[in-house]
């Protein structure tokens, strides 16, 4: 057996803290999500614990949570003074991904899919989710074909969502039709930009469409369907780290921050 083929799962103190101090895992069923293309109910979204069919709506971070002291971690240098706090450490943040992908293993394993990366936010938990299906589909009996493909989104100035969504990379993707889609996104904010993609998609006519999002933010009146593989629910702040980004700035830091507002001013267009 190669190298790469066992999983490393090893104790993780941060997790530990973190389900201790701040995370409360949702227990409440508030609302039933069914979306396999055309079977979904949108309701009750006022009630912000999420939770999608058959599985968690994420590990729930609070919004006092006043998140990891920079000084715990390390991180880039020419970002001092640019960033509040960590919100998600990353080895959190991969020992999740590691769950979501033996999610994704059981509910899709031995069907052929096509990951659809939402660039450029995705890129970073995309490539870490394919490789941990990867090593699963290694270690056990069962295996999911994976073909990647990638289209970019943008939406957002500064920290703003702007009506202008411009999608690339997506004009042909007839070759969609009759297949599994799964679909990567990094944050799902808003969700105006998700219902885009969506119905983008969709036109394309897959024979079933999952989404997995690492994280979803609590946002007052959002109408978005959820995901159905979510990391985290997050309070409604502007994070930025693990590739996403403020203008471009902030994909090369590995933990997912709240970037302070001299960090806004900074990077600001
Ligand atoms: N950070 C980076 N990109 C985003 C965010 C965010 O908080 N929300 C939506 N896109
Ligand atoms: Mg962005």
């Amino acid at each position: 057996m190669g190298g790469d083929q066992t999983s490393e799962h090893s104790f993780n103190p941060f997790t530990l803290l973190l389900s201790l101090q701040c995370v409360k895992f949702s227990t409440k069923a508030c609302m039933t999500t069914l979306w396999s293309v055309g079977v979904w109910e949108e309701d009750n979204m006022a009630d912000l614990v999420l939770q999608t069919e058959g599985g968690s709506g994420g590990i729930v971070i609070e919004d006092n949570w006043p998140g990891y002291s920079l000084e715990l971690f390390s991180y880039p240098a020419h970002y001092a003074g640019d960033l509040e706090c960590v919100v998600v450490p990353h080895g959190v943040i991969m020992d999740r991904t590691e769950r979501l992908a033996r999610d994704i293993m059981d509910d899709l394993g031995d069907h052929d899919i096509v990951v659809l990366c939402v660039l450029k936010g995705g890129y970073q938990f995309c490539a870490d989710l394919v490789d941990k299906i990867k090593v699963l589909s290694c270690s056990s009996d069962r295996t999911i074909p994976m073909r990647v493909h990638f289209i970019r989104l943008k939406s957002y100035l500064n920290d703003q969502s702007t009506e202008d969504l411009h999608i690339l990379g997506a004009e042909d993707l007839s070759f969609l039709q009759g297949k599994n889609v799964l679909i990567v996104e990094g944050i799902i904010g808003t969700g105006k930009t998700l219902k885009a993609l969506l119905k983008h998609v969709e036109a394309f006519k897959p024979k079933m469409i999952k989404v997995a999002g690492l994280l979803v933010k609590r946002v007052p009146h959002n109408t978005t369907r959820l995901p159905h593989y979510i990391g985290f629910e997050i309070p409604n702040r502007f994070v930025v780290g693990y590739a996403l980004d403020y203008n471009e700035y902030f994909r090369d830091l590995n933990h997912i921050c709240v970037i302070s507002e001299s960090g806004k001013k900074k990077y600001k267009i």
